[in-house]
């Protein structure tokens, strides 16, 4: 714990620097363009990226034309996210040719792969620092050596042991955000780049976890979303293991904090203890996000997920038992190599029977270097849409249906934001699921009753209630 302490408080040192050079250089603060791709896991540790510079003087502007220094995220789960990053550097480049004191930033998973990294240092040279995945902690100090030596600097390390307790954050929301609980993911799903990039699972002592969200209630945060690859092997591989939904009964004592979160759960690790523990837990959102990718099990064996059709189902029907009003939402991949219509239909078949709220879908997207994509009988991608529209059609059906089954009900509501029409409120319930209603923006940040009078598909029109004292 010393060690990242001490690591911690280097970058500290570093973030001191970089203030005091910007201002020898630039002599005001520099204006700062911060974006993000990919997964929430991305979005919390560009709000520490982002944190960091702040501290350094940087100011926030909404566009990469007004900004000194623009920084991305990136993500690299799937091609397009990709392609996404390379038609920015090339507009970033006409930029730059204008104002040759830009400076580039690019981190994250896309980085950690070496034809990226090298694509960049042929390609991209105005690009003026690149990071991984491992050394995220590093960033004040690597920026520190741009400013110095105004030349490019790439820094990718293959993985990391360390976890880096005590860097600032600049958070969205001042009521919710996220908690790693975890990194890295030990799976290896056939087509997935995650263990790949993200490298070894490891885990947060429980203690620097527990006191992170004490310190964030102490900040006004009650909502806290646990994050991590697979939740569900959370703390095995700890010097003193814990499973998570110990970790869960933990949270929950928190004095301050209303709501829980989580994300994302394997289906493979997912005990009838945490099971237990979300009925007990009284924070705990009954919310679930269980991704079940294909539901045949042919192809979830090609996938190496290393659950089956029925266990998935079989596991629905438990979490149901336990919690009755549960929501569920899941991630579903079309057109894994070899996937047939025999094989796909098994996939309708779950999405008819396990009632989702809402399903993430995606097209099969080849990783090279993932076992995937050396698979032969690649789907045709004309074959592929169709499958993609005809899941599309029934997810969104059964999503609504599932969706609106609250209507009617008054429910707790936290209100996140004022909509673009002054006056309405968008909130969400502990299901997950979004409500505007009208309301005045002092309960931003505020748990109220609200009737859910009528239902959108996947969000709701409400009428705020009055409190009961
Ligand atoms: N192609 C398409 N979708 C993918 N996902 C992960 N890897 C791929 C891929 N190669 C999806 C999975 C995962 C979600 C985050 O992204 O459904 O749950
Ligand atoms: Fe998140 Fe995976 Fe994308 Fe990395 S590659 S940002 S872990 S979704």
């Amino acid at each position: 714990m010393d060690k990242q302490n001490q690591e911690a408080k280097l970058q500290l040192s570093y973030i001191e620097k970089c203030a005091s050079l910007i201002m020898e250089k630039y002599n005001r603060p520099l204006r700062l363009r911060i974006q993000n791709e990919g997964c929430q896991m991305n979005s919390l540790q560009t709000e520490t990226v982002a944190g960091m510079a702040l501290r350094m003087g940087c100011v926030r502007v909404e566009k990469e034309e007004d900004a000194d220094l623009v920084i991305y995220n990136t993500c690299t789960v799937r091609e397009n996210a990709n392609q996404k990053i390379y038609g920015h550097l090339g507009f970033l480049k006409s930029i730059k040719k204008k104002r040759p004191d830009m400076k580039i930033v690019l981190f994250g998973c896309m980085m950690q792969e070496a034809h990226v990294v090298e694509k960049i240092r042929s390609d991209y040279p105005f690009v003026d620092l690149v990071f991984g995945t491992h050394n995220i902690h590093k960033f004040p100090e690597l920026f520190y050596h741009v400013l110095m030596t105004d030349s490019q600097i790439i820094d990718i390390w293959q993985d990391s042991s360390e976890i880096v307790e005590g860097l600032p954050a600049d958070r969205k929301y001042s009521f919710k955000t996220g908690v790693n609980i975890m990194f890295g993911c030990n799976n290896f799903c056939s087509y997935c780049i995650v263990p790949y990039v993200r490298g070894r699972e490891k885990s947060r002592e429980p203690q620097a976890i527990i006191r992170e969200i004490e310190e964030l209630v102490q900040e006004g945060v009650t909502e806290v979303m646990l994050l991590g690859q697979n939740v569900n092997s959370y703390g095995k591989t700890l010097d003193t293991p814990v499973t998570f939904a110990d970790l869960l009964r933990q949270v929950d004592k928190i004095p301050g904090l209303r709501r829980i979160r989580f994300m994302t759960s394997h289906p493979k690790d997912l005990s009838d203890d945490l099971i237990r523990a979300m009925a007990e837990c009284k924070k705990v959102c009954h919310h679930l996000h269980l991704p079940v990718q294909s539901g045949s099990s042919r192809i979830l064996k090609q996938m190496n997920r290393r659950y089956d059709k029925d266990h998935y189902l079989t596991l629905v029907q438990k979490i149901r038992e336990a919690i009755p009003d549960i929501s569920l939402t899941t991630d579903i991949i079309v057109g894994f190599p070899g996937e047939t219509e025999e094989d796909f239909l098994e996939t309708m078949d779950v999405v008819e029977k396990s009632d989702y709220d809402t399903a993430f879908t995606f097209i099969y997207s080849k990783r090279t270097g993932t076992p995937a994509a050396k698979m032969e009988d690649q789907v045709p991608a004309d074959v592929i849409k169709d499958r993609f529209d005809r899941l599309l059609r029934l997810v969104q059906e059964k999503g609504r249906q599932n969706s609106c089954r609250f209507t009617g009900m008054v429910q707790e509501v936290l209100v996140e934001d004022e909509n673009r029409e002054p006056g309405v409120l968008t909130g969400r319930t502990e299901h997950n699921l979004l409500v505007h209603f009208k309301g005045p923006r002092e309960l931003i940040g505020q748990y109220v009753p609200v009737k859910l009078d009528s239902c959108k598909g996947f969000y709701y029109f409400g009428s705020l209630q009055q409190e009961e004292k």
